[in-house]
């Protein structure tokens, strides 16, 4: 037996996993510390015997010595919960391996060596969703970032990359389908009712890119030509029941191939790719080679049971996962710190997909503004990291919108700066030159430099610095010259008191006063603290429209009239800076004092929006829409919920009374072309229930009768859940009848209960808390689902009348949910942390009582890595 090792015994007997390990300060990783590993590991072949309870895993590993590292005479592989049956190296069996933790170290000769493990692992009893797990009856793994390691023992770590065999053997009954990554090598009937397939990956791929999925599936097949004539075939792989909802994922899945050839020159380059739809995921989707993994929400969807926005999504987190094979897959991350080299540059890819399907101005305005309501709270927060962190306890929690979406806006101002030809240079060199490697941000910057043409030594520091930049912008008139001078500012961040300038691209325009037109937009780059630019032949101080199209990820104070912003809202020909102008009117209500000239100006731009019939429906929605109370959070120095609550919903009633007349007439002469599919038909409905809020706002009995009508004729979700989501705030019998009906309708779908749950616990109603509680103990409630779990609490958690109820119980529900979830499934647990972080900037009553949250989490005994690190943020 083995001396280091209590519960594990080399040979023999399989025995339970470790007790947990000791309670110990986890170890701060830092981006400085990077050293390569010691060992390549060219191949691996897995062979599974699969069973919900019980897998049996053995890995052979195919190791030599990496002569681009230190050497290294013993091996070190990581584990996490794994019960370890026998190691063997070059066939023979070994037993003087030792455990160091989770790790595994076996003394090993320098030279080349096979290693074979066999290991065991529970996959019914794994609820962190992390490696191999049960999820309806079937099998699947998720294995990014660290659960491979919870799979077998392995160098888990993106810069190990190996070339993968896999061969599944299982009940055929139960687990009819067997599949994994690249491409299918054989399969056949085995004894006892059993079956195997074996599948191969000819590329080499780092662990986290591993997956396997085994269970009851069907697919809609179709097939796919490349641009060099490889014919790839498609499968979208799901329950059967769920087979009709799969159209909209397959013809996503082509767009996304072909906009990736046609965009960037990305080929597939696999015979197969395929997608497989799971209900139980931690997150949105997983790009594993070949054999994309999704949560259900992200591929199911038609008319009857998704909106439109639903729709956007799917193709959105398609094309994303899609276009990782490239941007991720075929280029990989050195180590985690380089996290934004993939996900940055691949959010702006399915952006700009999106963009391409459906048109740039709306989706701008509302990438725009989840930046600015997620990304901006957490950049002014106590979780605040540059987009390329410097350091981390649990990987995990640096999935976020400023590693996401800040990431892609860094690299959406570097192809704003180069032109979008020069960016596809840029890009072709990076894809060029480092196809096969482990890269870092560092080196996709400089090949944008090289092939861009770009000199990026300044901008280096969008990846060195947190927080948002604060710009003003001010103007002089003198003559005929006009002075822009502009001031930045980066805000001190945890870690970070001192900021340095960075270099900030602004699309500008300067709108003659008199002609009310501009002579063409330019770029101008603010790279110090305070800048000035002039531009001659203004008689009259123009007006200044900036920031674009959004072209930096800036906060921006601007020195402007209330006229000029109501002509920009009413006449901008950048859509973005219209919508923009808009808001700013919106924000200066909200914001400041309740000011009746300044509702008035939001009045005649409203005026102008519903009355310009150049304006398609949609954007005529957007314009109306009010900021997300998240945002207005973000802009209050000190957040009042209560009083936000009041004013917000107040402008929405007097914007209602104020158009009543054209609010009722967009809602009624919309109906017929709300019932078309295309464009106009998607544009008709946002506007119908943008307008139905506006109705019930100013007179709730008439809301609710309209709303019903809607519900009721509904010919699509998108109009259901609209007049629901109206419904959902009024009292009354209406509310309760569709309500009710809706549950009844769609009792069986689990992703429209999940809308169920989500339109209540975001209703804006004084008991809504009471309700929330309620619940949570409906029969169709479960907290080992997290999308149920999201819909319920994700929404409460994001609705201020719910999570700042005065009385402190939204931050306890939180709280314990926090407490329930964190060894369960520590990921989700942590997720919900940021909202009680936010306790600086709110209110004192309120903010004190979220603070006695967090520290009642902290004193709460064995909390897991992820919501350690996220509480400790949050005190600190
Ligand atoms: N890499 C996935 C994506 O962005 C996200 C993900 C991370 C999924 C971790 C699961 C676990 O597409
Ligand atoms: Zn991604």
């Amino acid at each position: 037996s083995n001396p280091q090792s209590g519960a594990n015994t080399p040979a023999g007997s399989p025995v339970l996993p470790d007790a947990a390990p000791e309670p110990q300060e986890p170890a701060v990783i830092r981006r400085a510390d990077y050293a390569p590993y010691p060992w390549r590991v060219p191949a691996i072949r897995l062979d599974f015997d699969l069973g919900l309870e019980t897998t049996r895993v053995e890995a052979t590993l195919t190791v030599e010595p990496n002569l681009d590292a230190d050497a290294a005479e013993d091996i070190r592989l990581d584990g996490d919960g794994l019960v370890l049956e026998s190691v063997h190296v070059d066939g023979e069996e070994r037993t003087d391996w030792r455990r160091d933790g989770e790790a595994l170290i076996v003394p090993l000769s320098s030279g080349k060596h096979t290693l074979t493990i066999v290991t065991r692992i529970l996959p019914s009893e794994n609820t962190q969703l992390m490696g191999l797990y049960a999820s309806n009856g079937m099998l699947c793994t998720q294995c990014e970032a660290e659960g491979f390691r919870r799979i077998t023992f392995f160098p888990d770590r993106p810069d190990v990359l190996s070339v993968y065999t896999v061969r599944m053997e299982a009940d055929r009954e139960a687990f009819p389908v067997l599949l994994s990554n690249g491409n299918p090598v054989e399969e056949g009937l085995l004894d006892g009712g059993r079956h195997f397939a074996e599948w191969h990956d000819p590329w080499p791929k780092p662990s986290y890119l591993f997956a396997l999925v085994a269970g009851d599936l069907v697919a809609r097949t179709d097939s796919f030509t490349t641009m060099g004539g490889r014919e790839v075939a498609l499968g979208v792989w799901v329950r059967e029941e769920d087979l009709p909802r799969t159209s909209h994922a397959m013809e996503s899945i082509k767009r996304s191939m072909n906009w990736d050839e046609e965009t960037f020159g990305r080929e597939y380059d696999l015979d197969r790719f395929n997608i497989v739809a799971v209900g139980d995921f931690n997150m949105g989707a997983m790009e594993n080679k070949g054999l994309n993994i999704f949560n259900t929400k992200y591929v199911l969807a038609d008319q009857e049971t998704a909106t439109d926005a639903d729709f956007d999504a799917v193709e959105g987190v398609i094309g994303h996962e899609y276009f990782h094979n490239w941007s991720g897959n075929r280029i990989t991350c050195r180590d985690w710190f380089q996290l934004s080299l993939k996900e940055g540059f691949t959010v702006l890819r399915d952006q700009l997909f999106s963009e391409d399907m459906h048109g740039a101005a709306v989706k701008r305005i509302g990438d725009v503004r989840v930046l600015r309501s997620v990304q901006f709270p957490e950049d002014s927060g106590p979780f605040a990291h540059p987009i390329r962190p410097d350091s981390y306890k649990e990987i995990s929690n640096f999935y976020t919108a400023t590693v996401y979406n800040k990431g892609a806006e860094v690299i959406r101002m570097m192809r704003s700066m180069a032109g979008i030809e020069a960016f596809r240079k840029g890009s072709d060199l990076y894809f060029d030159r480092h196809d096969g490697e482990a890269a870092t941000c560092e080196d996709f910057v400089k090949a944008m430099e090289d092939g861009a043409g770009l000199d990026l030594t300044q901008f280096r520091r969008w990846y060195e610095q947190a927080g948002t930049p604060q710009v003003t912008a001010e103007q002089r008139h003198d003559g005929d010259t006009v002075t822009l001078v502009l001031k930045q500012v980066v805000p001190p961040t945890p870690g970070q008191p001192d900021k340095a300038p960075v270099p900030i691209p602004l699309r500008i325009a300067l709108f003659d006063r008199e002609k009310g037109e501009h002579a063409g937009e330019q770029l101008i780059v603010l790279t110090e603290a305070e800048q000035e630019f002039t531009f001659e032949g203004f008689a009259k101080p123009p007006i200044l429209s900036i920031n674009r199209g959004y072209t930096a990820p800036i906060a921006l104070d601007r020195d402007i009239s209330r006229e000029d912003l109501v002509f920009l809202a009413a006449h901008d020909d950048d859509s973005f800076a219209r919508h923009e102008a808009m808001q700013e009117l919106l924000l200066g209500y909200l914001l400041g004092d309740a000011d009746d000239e300044a509702r008035a100006a939001i009045g005649t731009a409203a005026q102008a929006v519903l009355a310009d019939d150049a304006l398609d429906n949609e954007m005529r929605a957007e314009l109306l829409t009010l900021p997300p109370f998240a945002y207005l959070g973000e802009r209050s120095k000190i957040y009042d919920p209560g009083a936000m609550v009041e004013k917000r919903e107040g402008l929405r009633a007097w914007l209602g009374h104020e158009f009543a007349g054209q609010f009722r007439d967009y809602h009624e002469r919309l109906t017929n072309l709300a019932r078309e599919e295309g464009a106009q038909g998607k544009q008709a409905r946002r506007m119908r229930s943008l307008a139905l809020g506006y109705i019930a706002a100013a007179d709730e009995a008439e809301g609710a009768r309209l709303g019903l009508a809607q519900y009721r004729a509904a010919a699509g979700m998108t109009e259901r859940q609209g007049a629901l989501a109206v419904l959902a705030g009024l009292d009354g019998t209406e509310r309760e009848e569709a309500l009710a009906d809706f549950y009844a309708r769609f009792a069986d779908n689990p992703l429209v209960v999940d809308k169920w749950f989500t339109l209540q616990a975001m209703a804006l109603r004084p008991n809504v808390l009471d309700e929330v509680g309620k619940l949570a103990g409906h029969e169709a409630f479960t907290i080992s689902n997290p999308n149920r779990v999201r819909s319920l609490y994700g929404a409460m958690s994001g609705n201020p009348v719910a999570f700042h109820q005065e009385s402190g119980a939204g931050y306890r529900m939180i709280a314990d949910l926090i407490l329930e979830l964190n060894m369960r499934n520590p990921q989700l647990a942590a997720r919900f942390v940021p909202s009680l972080g936010r306790w600086r900037r709110v209110e004192p009553g309120r903010s004190a009582m979220m603070r006695a949250e967090l520290e009642r989490i902290a004193a709460a005994g064995t909390l897991s890595r992820d919501v350690a690190e996220q509480v400790e943020a949050s005190l600190g």
